[in-house]
């Protein structure tokens, strides 16, 4: 052990002069407080809690995250140790190195008892009636009035169709905050283009490739996002995309969770229009079990079963927060996980059926799995997928899902359901070649679902995937880097702050 005493006194040094040189280098830097708003929905609430710590910790600001009374008590239900009045980031205030987050707690201006995701409409109805507005206006409102230090900036979800009317009217710098691929918001920054071409709002699906948006290559129809698929671009979800695509015209610049060199043309076509910085990916700053609690619902461990079983075997099935199912599609993947042989880890939301109980599985489905599978309702998913056991991910592609996926090398079973997902998918599989498609866009059929899990976890495939991996994974991680690219955009995004 005494071998080893000088190497770790030298990484110690070298640390504590690193950090005296940042606190010098930032000792004259002028302190921001920003008030960071994601959308209340998990896939938008994990990378905002993570902004908010990145830049407390590490970039001299103050923030105040502010979150909505159903959501703080949907959190604290699922972490009982969280007393309801302290806040999430408690943990992080605490001692002499603390950050200054500020959490505060208010009301969307809906009862608590309202079933946002069961009467989504009637929700969207309301949030585009201007309800929602009201209520956000009044609290930015006060933080704006009693603030110190003075707010100067709104980082605000780009899904909020009114975000540019907030900060002209406190005079606050607008940094809308995208949590999908640059690809993505592209594609709906061009929807007039798409109009135009006749690929938007059209009765029949279209073949020929669409080549005419500035910094994509070609893309097909039945990879764009699904609410540009539909064939009724009129609903209260449309108007909403739609007015928040005009709305984020007016920010001062546009955060993406991305990296610069993974969608090189797509931000370069885009920077030529706006202020766009890439500034992922956006992770939890510490190992999974010490970060921030954000999870929605409670998490059950399965780490301990994952420890028993060999490294790479279990396939990891998760479609994330929102995406529903029909019963039939559930038995059909339980029969199929069953006739596959490979080991599992599979999370089975509340509510994946919408109006259905949460006995969905077939009957004796968890007897006959038994020691080779597992069902949980909600788990760590980060924890999941750094353990050693985890070869592949049947995944919905939501972007959070993709990014954590590359970060812990593991291959993709790609089954897009809806919104982004078939545009990720496309990334992920077309061009990155980090994971294949999973079913053929027809019902699913147990059988293929059993030679389709079988097949992606060979280890003929699974060695071709994983050596692409690790070239996107050396992207991510790069891009971290002092110098890497998203480290240096998010310096020129606080410089242009100034
Ligand atoms: C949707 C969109 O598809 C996504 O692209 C967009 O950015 C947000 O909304 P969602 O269904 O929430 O996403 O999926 P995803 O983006 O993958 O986010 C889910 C998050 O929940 C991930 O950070 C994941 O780690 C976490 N998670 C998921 C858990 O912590 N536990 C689980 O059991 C499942």
């Amino acid at each position: 052990h005494i071998l080893y005493l000088p190497s770790l006194v030298i990484s110690a040094t070298k640390i504590l002069q690193k950090k005296k040189l940042w606190k010098k280098k930032n000792s004259n830097v002028k302190k921001h407080h920003a008030i960071i708003l994601p959308l209340p929905l998990q896939g938008h609430i994990n990378p905002a809690v993570n902004l908010s710590l990145k830049l407390a910790s590490s970039k001299n600001f103050t923030i105040t995250f502010l979150t909505f009374e159903f959501l703080h008590q949907d959190l604290t239900r699922a972490h009982p140790y969280i007393d309801t009045h302290i806040d999430i980031f408690s943990q992080e205030k605490q001692g002499p190195n603390g950050v200054d987050i500020r959490y505060r707690v208010f009301s969307d201006g809906l009862p608590l008892k309202f079933d946002r995701t069961g009467k989504l409409d009637e929700y969207l109805e309301w949030y585009m009636s201007g309800g929602m507005f009201d209520q956000v206006e009044k609290e930015i409102e006060e933080v704006v009035l009693k603030s110190n230090p003075k707010v100067d900036v709104l980082i605000i979800d780009t899904f909020y169709p009114w975000a540019s009317k907030i900060a002209k009217k406190f005079g606050l710098r607008l940094a809308s905050f995208w949590t999908e691929p640059a690809l993505v918001f592209n594609l709906y920054h061009h929807v007039h283009l798409l109009k135009l071409h006749g690929h938007l709002d059209c009765s029949d699906t279209r073949k020929d490739p669409i080549d005419y948006i500035p910094g994509v290559q070609s893309i097909k129809q039945h990879d764009l996002m699904s609410y540009l698929q539909d064939k009724d671009v009129s609903t209260n979800m449309h108007k909403l995309i739609f007015q928040a695509y005009q709305d984020v015209r007016k920010a001062d610049y546009v955060l993406c969770n991305t990296v610069q060199e993974l969608e090189s043309d797509t931000i370069s076509a885009l920077q030529a229009l706006m202020p766009f910085y890439a500034i992922g990916p956006i992770f939890p700053p510490v190992s999974p079990d010490k970060a921030v609690p954000t999870s929605l619902w409670t998490e059950s461990s399965c780490l301990e079963w994952l420890g028993s079983m060999p490294n790479g075997s279990i396939l990891y099935v998760s479609f994330g927060s929102l995406a529903n199912f029909s019963k039939d599609d559930v038995t059909e993947i339980a029969y199929g996980l069953i006739e596959s042989n490979v080991d599992f880890v599979w999370v089975l939301r509340p509510r994946t059926v919408l109006h259905e109980a949460d006995h969905l599985l077939p009957v004796g489905f968890e007897e006959v799995v038994r020691g080779r599978g597992i069902v949980v309702p909600w788990t760590n998913q980060i924890a999941v997928l750094s353990h050693p056991a985890i070869g592949g991910f049947l995944t919905h592609c939501g972007w959070n899902s993709v990014l954590e996926s590359v970060w812990y090398k593991i291959p993709m079973l790609c089954f897009p359901i809806f919104t982004d997902q078939f545009t990720n998918r496309k990334l992920v599989v077309d061009d990155w070649k980090v994971g294949i498609n999973f079913g053929n866009g027809q019902p699913l059929k147990r059988m293929e679902i059993a030679s389709q899990i079988k097949r992606f976890m060979s280890k003929e495939n699974g060695d071709e995937l994983r050596e692409n991996i690790d070239v996107v994974r050396k992207i991510l991680g790069n891009a971290l880097e002092d110098e890497g690219s998203s480290s240096k955009n998010i310096d020129l995004f606080i410089e242009q702050l100034i």
